[in-house]
């Protein structure tokens, strides 16, 4: 909703008698059938204001202004139509409804075109991973031994060689302006689109609503950074999301496995255990552990076995903590993480 109804605006204006409002500001003398006082809207010395209770207006034969106690209020107070509105129905007692205003509206329109522009984008890079121009991709699928249904599942894909984004989208009939609030496309000062995306591996990060939100992309070899990721935007708070939800809701166990890492995730999830998240790579937050208050009340903290992965089991300890979870540690002895634990020992020893 946009605006206040009309029934409203007059229910708002039958309950403010113009008299006893003006009366606020101007000292008002009953005569005949009108009220007059000085006109508070320009300088007089005899007054030529004058209010009607019956017609529930004011009109001053001075200066010309005149109109109804919404009118008034405006003037008096320097304040826009709506604000007055709130100011009377206030004055009244009358509860008003919460307006989106045009900004917000705004906002709204850019943030579910960057969700249509991250779902097409998504299923554009996944379908490539099928090409036989990807080879390269699907060679290092079978490196780390993920299967077509796993691949299905979380929506992988590859990001070619190619600037090729800002041409499908628009294509697609999208603006500059959406097309570069997705953050997958980038413009350089001389005004050129390049994909922030290049030969990588895909992870489509969704909410638990399965809308893609955001992308990680991993390089296909030993390269740096091993690992790009959208940055915040309109639809992404990275604090706030956990990878893998969307799917690890859907096991209906009461317990989640928190991990550090996409792959992690993912590879567990193939040998059969499903109910596992990733924290984004970052030290796990409290929005994060308030996340999965609907689905668990036990987790289990399955951290990287390095240092800094035990640093993080400390941290997420304490936040879990606070939060009021039943709370276990993974010992991943023999592997520096969940991913390598499993496709050594398998998965039944988790
Ligand atoms: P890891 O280096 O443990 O990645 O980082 P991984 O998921 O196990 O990937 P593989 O097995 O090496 O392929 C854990 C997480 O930290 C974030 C990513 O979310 C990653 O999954 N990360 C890591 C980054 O964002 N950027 C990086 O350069 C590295
Ligand atoms: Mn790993």
């Amino acid at each position: 909703m946009t605006r206040y109804s009309d029934e409203l605006i007059d229910e708002i204006r039958n309950n403010n008698d113009i008299v006893e409002i003006v009366s606020q500001y101007v000292a008002l003398k009953r005569s005949g059938r009108n009220y007059f006082g000085l006109c508070p809207f320009h300088n007089e010395k005899s007054p030529s204001f004058s209010v009607s209770q019956e017609k529930q207006i004011f009109h001053c034969f001075g200066c010309g202004i005149g109109g109804d106690v919404f009118r008034f209020i405006q003037k008096m107070e320097n304040i826009d139509f709506r604000e007055a509105i709130q100011m009377l129905a206030e004055k009244a007692g009358i509860v008003l409804p919460t307006l989106e205003n045009d900004k917000d509206n705004k906002m709204l329109e850019l943030k579910s075109k960057v969700y249509e522009i991250n779902n097409i984008v998504a299923t554009f890079y996944h379908e490539k991973l099928y090409l036989s121009t990807s080879k390269i991709a699907q060679e290092y699928i079978k490196k780390r031994k993920l299967d077509n249904n796993t691949l299905k599942t979380f929506s992988i894909g590859y990001s070619g060689n190619y600037d090729e984004i800002y041409k499908l989208l628009k294509q697609k009939g999208f603006s500059d302006e959406e097309i570069l609030a997705s953050s997958l496309v980038n413009k350089s000062s001389n005004g050129r689109y390049f994909d922030r995306f290049k030969n990588r591996l895909m992870f489509p990060i969704k909410d638990v609503k399965d809308r893609v939100i955001a992308f990680g992309g991993r390089v296909l070899d030993d390269s740096k950074p091993k690992y790009i990721n959208s940055p915040e935007n309109i639809v992404y708070s990275k604090g706030r999301q956990l990878f893998g939800l969307n799917v690890a809701k859907r096991s209906g166990k009461r317990q989640i496995i928190i991990v550090e890492g996409y792959m992690d995730a993912i590879s567990l999830y193939q040998r059969g255990i499903t109910n596992v998240v990733a924290s984004l790579g970052t030290a796990l937050t409290e929005h994060q552990g308030r996340l999965l208050r609907k689905y668990a009340e036990k987790i289990i903290i399955g951290y990287d076995s390095d240092g800094a992965g035990q640093a993080a089991t400390l941290r997420g300890l304490e936040i879990l903590q606070n939060l009021g979870y039943d709370i276990r540690v993974l010992q991943l002895e023999g592997a520096k993480d969940p991913d390598e634990f499993v496709i050594k020992f398998g998965s039944r020893k988790i």
